[in-house]
């Protein structure tokens, strides 16, 4: 008897024990589990779902927002606008305000202007500042950042691009993807793929030859993938191979998906998907934008004649598409959602914090870029400086508006005449100039400022030039403003002129005074004619909020301008290959890459064209020397790296930032390669009179060229060279190396 009560007690406690060891066994489903891993989760939502709830998951159910499983507390997911910041609230179903009052962003420099760093850390910055905004304002997707490589100078969106060099934007789009992300937001990287031009963007077909597309085009967002971890990507407008971008087989189901392993959401740019099929086999995800109005098309509303929509229930229940096919999208959805709005370990975000004005002038003041500076005009003195004329309608005009999608509605932003007045004070005296775009009004947000204007264009340039010839120092600043055809959504520009009759203005500025810096906020190059008689240039780029502060910063030396030019400023538009070859924006829509790979340093290089400023030009207030560029082993076997290193020394007076920029060019190609194409930088810090050395390491990857025929990267045994300097232009010392 005593053995068995023993042995009972023995059972029953060691039952005891065993439960209370046991995880407690969660009461919910596990899609609701935060513990459980994300693709069980997948699963089980998945296998919850009604064949109706699937599709309404995979189409907007309103201008911004697409619908959530009410039945199963799973919500919505909520998109917003744009690569520079946080757009404004709009209606449900309409493009207009919506007139919240808190919802006011920061606006952070444009990505031209993060390019321009060339630093990897300002990127990081950059993501973590925007992806805080868009997590306070609740928003899971993030749509940016744009990735689309210049081809073109007229190119309206090239604002929101990072350049024209697939290894800078495929370096500098990286740690943007990852930090936004960490705040469980998506970034949505766009526009997939070859939307290099505005013009007719919905209709264009890009004809690219695939060594092109794969070492040009793609790069950027390969890395924004494979190495961003990106968890959505933007189909494009324009078609490629007779497919729309938004439903394509080979960009979307061959290359992101198969080659890259995409595991991600693809979403249509608004309006961007026009068919049903396609939409369905062409690896479309989530369809938005579509052209209904939302509420009166069809007797329920507008988003049930999506083409994801009602049509596609239609064809799910006659048998002719497979529900195979659809449980993809909505895994892809499914994910997306428990990596954002089912994601419960956010962090809280936040809004318009001090430290985020202090990023957006912090990058601005990395990214802005001297192109020019004689006889040392900047940076202004002010401790010795009298009277400083500020001219020009760019220096009061509100650049955080207009351009489009991208358009905001800021908390405050500090013109360049604000900031400039902030650090000089009353020694500022202003004049017009010119007059340009007094519209006021963008996308529903209204600037408030009065900029009519009742004098003749020659009163302006007369009062421009009589305080001119007053002044100890002119620093005039024009450029192009993001109106329609001036760096605009939906619309290119017609030349490379500066508009407004601004040439005619710094004509005469420089003149009157010597001592005119020319100021160009801008997100494209445009046409300097007047170069010769103007001591000194700065690209401003649209640096947004801060963009007084950040000017201000470095015309008068509070900042040591360390910005390099992430594309090309040809001297007239004839010197860009598009354009030579005249392959942009040809009347029949067939738009054929001509150039291939020459694109951009690539084509000025191969034909011995000089650039009015050259890509990675910019320079200091203090000079940089570069000592020997040493290779660790002059020759190495196919497959191991390449080791190149050189020492920089800051030989002027004032600390300052460089970036060490590392060409390759391939000396014994059996095909035709560019002269040489940038394959690493690294902007160091240096105070006067330190030397740092700067060591690449030349991975066998960065060596290879896309052989089309073969399909995969060929990396050929000879001998490269390694070009080492300031600019693409600006080469300081080489070194050739073999790989056996
Ligand atoms: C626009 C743009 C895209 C933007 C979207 C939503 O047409 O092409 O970049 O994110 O529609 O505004």
């Amino acid at each position: 008897m005593k053995n068995t009560a023993r042995l009972i007690a023995i059972l029953s406690l060691s039952a005891s024990v065993a439960s209370c060891c046991q995880a407690p066994k969660s009461e919910g489903p596990v899609y609701l589990d935060d513990s459980q891993p994300i693709e069980a989760r997948v699963e089980d939502a998945l296998s919850r779902m009604t064949l109706e709830e699937k599709v309404k998951v995979i189409h907007a159910q309103s201008k911004f927002s697409s619908a959530g499983v009410p039945r199963l507390g799973i919500p919505e997911l909520w998109t917003t606008d744009g690569p520079h910041g946080i757009r404004p609230e709009v209606l449900w179903d309409e493009w207009d305000q919506a007139g919240w009052t808190n919802d006011s962003c920061v606006a952070f420099p444009a990505l031209t202007c993060l390019a321009a760093t060339w630093n990897e850390d300002m990127s990081a910055l950059y993501g973590k500042s925007i992806g805080e905004e868009a997590r306070f304002r609740e928003k899971d997707i993030l749509l940016g950042p744009g990735v689309n490589i210049y081809r073109t100078p007229l190119n309206g969106r090239n604002f929101e691009y990072m350049g024209e060099d697939p290894y800078l934007a495929s370096k500098m789009v990286v740690p943007y993807v990852q930090e936004v992300q960490k705040n469980g937001v998506a970034v949505c990287v766009k526009h997939y793929a070859l939307n290099n031009q505005e013009s007719k963007r919905h209709e264009y077909d890009a004809v690219v030859d695939d060594r092109t597309l794969y070492e040009i085009y793609l790069p950027a967002f390969k890395a924004a993938v494979q190495e961003g971890g990106a968890w959505s990507i933007m189909g494009a407008y324009n078609f490629y191979k007779g497919q729309h971008a938004c439903h394509n087989e080979y960009l979307l189901n061959d290359i992101l998906k198969g080659e890259w392993g995409f595991d991600g959401v693809v979403i249509s740019d608004w309006g961007g998907t026009h068919e049903t099929d396609q939409a369905i086999t062409n690896g479309l995800d989530l369809e938005f934008g579509t052209w209904t109005d939302g509420l009166t098309m069809g007797a329920t509303n507008g988003y049930d004649a999506y083409y994801l929509a009602d049509p596609y229930l239609e064809k799910l229940r006659n048998g002719t598409a497979s529900e195979d096919v659809l449980n993809d999208k909505v895994r892809r959805v499914l994910r997306l959602m428990f990596r954002t709005a089912m994601n419960n370990d956010k962090p809280a975000g936040s809004m318009c914090s001090p430290e985020h004005y202090d990023a957006a002038r912090k990058i601005a003041g990395e990214g802005i870029v001297l192109l020019k500076n004689d006889n040392d005009v900047l940076p202004i003195d002010l401790s010795s400086a009298g009277k400083i004329a500020v001219i020009g309608e760019n220096a009061i005009k509100m650049m955080t508006v207009g351009g489009g999608s991208s358009s905001l509605k800021v908390q405050h932003e500090c013109t360049p005449l604000e900031g400039l007045i902030a650090a000089a004070g009353d020694r500022i005296v202003y004049e017009r100039g010119y007059v340009g775009d007094v519209s006021g009004s963008y996308n529903g947000v209204v600037t408030g400022q009065d900029l009519s204007e009742s004098r003749s264009e020659e009163q302006l340039i007369a009062d421009a030039v009589a305080l001119a010839k007053t002044a100890d120092a002119v620093i005039f600043v024009g450029g192009l403003n993001k109106a329609s055809h001036q760096d605009c959504e939906d619309s290119d520009r017609y030349h490379l002129e500066l508009p407004y009759a601004q040439d005619k203005v710094i004509e005469a500025l420089a003149e009157a005074n010597p001592n005119l810096a020319v100021v160009i906020i801008s997100g494209n190059a445009v046409a300097m004619p007047w170069i010769d008689n103007v001591n000194a240039v700065v690209e401003g780029w649209y640096i947004g909020s801060q963009m007084g502060h950040a000017l201000a910063d470095v015309l008068f030396g509070k900042v040591n301008p360390s910005g390099k030019l992430p594309f090309t400023f040809p001297a007239k538009l004839e010197d860009n290959g598009a354009h030579a070859l005249n392959a942009y924006d040809p009347a029949d829509l067939s738009v054929e890459y001509k150039e291939g790979i020459y694109v951009g340093y690539r084509w000025a290089e191969k034909q011995n064209i000089k650039p009015l400023f050259a890509f990675g030009h910019g320079l200091s207030y203090t000079d940089f020397t570069y000592g020997d560029a040493e290779c660790a082993k002059a020759s190495v076997k196919a497959g191991s790296n390449v080791i190149v290193s050189v020492d920089v020394t800051n030989s002027g007076k004032v600390a300052g930032k460089e970036v060490v920029q590392l060409y390759i060019g391939d000396d014994e190609s059996s095909v035709d390669r560019p002269v040489k194409e940038l394959k690493g930088f690294r902007k160091i810090s240096l105070e006067p009179g330190e030397t740092k050395t700067v060591t690449f390491t030349i991975e066998p990857d960065m060596l290879k060229y896309f052989d089309a025929a073969k399909h995969e990267w060929v990396l050929e045994n000879g001998k490269f060279t390694a070009y080492v300097g300031s600019a693409s232009d600006d080469i300081r010392t080489t070194v050739q190396f073999e790989v056996r």
